[in-house]
């Protein structure tokens, strides 16, 4: 079990680059799989989770190779892939069961595939992925004919035996890309049209390189519909840098006295950058140059510097559009003058730690007052955090969030279980350091 142990020291100063962007990864290998033909992905987050899914289409008979593409790739942790797609119907029976590891992305968008297929497969995950909610996507699933056993109450593993599906419009409860983006690769496979309405806009990076691939998807406010039975055409895309991995030095930038930093080749998608709104609502010194679009994507570079921040309220689309971001702007909220409410996120509870709970308590233990909502959280700022010794719960996003709050605490901060960082951002402690030089 790994800890970080981490002290305030310099301000953080320097030009660094995120790692590539997880969701649009995962999304680059099930697409380009689904293809008729030979894509290339250039600069993918060779981290585990992504991994996870790379691994799920080798199971089931897809070829993926490592190259090195002439392009610079300024992330270590990328790699650039070769995947020979077979189609909308050249999977095969995957032997033995497909483990997702930590990844709900893998799962999740997998059952979509798998409901379209004319063989069962098994998915399972690691201890906190299989306390995660499924039925989500089961039931949609299996309204448009997909088998889907599971666990008691909708828990992996699941047992998917797919068929000829039908077409459906489905009202989704909950606004989740997962679950929009499972319903949309089922779609893939009816005779028809597909659509779901979500509650709220989530990210669209599906929709996005569906459409590039060539398939029929239609977007109406918070109505996506795909036209099934088109095959998908082979791409060369090229993934972002991840908005939310960029986050945690967005945050550090702005809350480190001094603190001056540039971050290069961000994914800007305004579905993942609500952090921005916000940090500009409670003061923060931030702004976006040379904005650009790669492979369907809004992209830019991101300079952020230190200043004064105020507390605020913050709710609904603002929240969503920062729903990964909650752990680390809780740590914010922690040194932002006066009270930062967040609520309308209870979809927190279910992520891979119940996030609400997590910085909850360990912001407390280091001198932070902080109220538990049932679907948010009320924190008073401070000045500086004392440093303590906290908990991940094996969550990356509150591991990597944890460590900088250590930079604005005194004394030095001791965060344990800190492996989980790989599942998103191998090479975090590395960039940490070299800004800290
Ligand atoms: C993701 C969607 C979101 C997000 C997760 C990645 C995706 O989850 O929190 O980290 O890649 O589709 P939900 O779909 O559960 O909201």
């Amino acid at each position: 079990m790994n800890q970080i142990n981490i002290k305030n020291k310099n301000p953080l100063n320097g030009e660094i680059t995120p790692p590539p962007d997880k969701s649009i990864s995962h999304r680059a290998v099930i697409i380009s799989s689904l293809s008729e033909g030979k894509s290339i992905i250039r600069n993918f987050l060779h981290a585990e989770d992504p991994m996870r899914t790379v691994n799920a289409f080798k199971q089931m008979g897809i070829e993926t190779k490592e190259f090195k593409s002439s392009k610079v790739q300024k992330f270590k942790g990328s790699k650039d892939l070769v995947v020979i797609g077979k189609g909308l119907n050249g999977l095969r029976e995957p032997k033995g069961i497909i483990d997702c590891g930590n990844s709900g992305t893998t799962m999740r968008l997998l059952c979509g595939v798998l409901a379209g297929q004319p063989f069962s497969a098994t998915l399972t995950g690691d201890s906190s992925l299989i306390r995660r909610p499924m039925q989500r996507v089961i039931t949609p699933l299996t309204e448009m004919g997909a088998s889907i056993q599971s666990e008691k109450g909708g828990y992996p593993p699941l047992t998917i035996r797919g068929g000829e599906l039908k077409p459906i419009d489905y009202k989704s409860p909950v606004a989740s890309a997962q679950v929009k983006s499972a319903i949309l690769l089922a779609g893939l496979y009816c005779d028809g049209v597909t659509t779901v309405t979500e509650p709220a806009k989530s990210r669209d990076h599906t929709e996005r390189m569906l459409k590039a691939a060539g398939a029929n998807v239609e977007i109406k406010n918070l109505e996506v519909s795909v036209t099934g039975k088109t095959n998908l055409k082979p791409s060369d895309i090229t993934i972002p840098g991840d908005f939310s991995s960029a986050a945690f030095f967005i945050a550090a930038g702005a809350i480190v006295p001094d603190s001056n930093i540039s971050i290069k080749n961000v994914g800007i998608n305004p579905t993942r950058t609500g952090l921005i709104n916000i940090l500009k609502v409670i003061g923060a010194d931030i702004r976006f140059e040379n904005k650009r679009e790669i492979s369907g994507e809004p992209v830019a570079d991101i300079y952020i510097k230190h200043s004064e921040l105020t507390g605020t309220e913050i709710g609904g689309d603002m929240a969503l559009r920062a729903i990964d971001e909650f752990p680390i702007l809780c740590v914010v909220a922690s040194v932002a003058r006066g009270i930062t409410k967040i609520s309308g996120v209870k979809e927190l509870r279910v992520k891979e730690s119940d996030r609400i709970a997590s910085m909850a308590k360990e912001l407390r233990k280091m001198g932070v007052r902080v109220e538990e909502l049932e679907d948010g959280i009320i924190i008073t700022g401070r000045e500086r955090l004392k440093a303590a010794t906290v908990q991940s719960y094996g969550d990356h996003r509150v591991a990597m969030a944890m460590t900088i709050a250590g930079l604005v605490a005194d004394g030095e901060t001791t965060v344990e279980d800190t492996e989980c960082i790989n599942t998103s951002f191998p090479g975090f402690m590395e960039i940490l350091k070299e800004l800290q030089q």
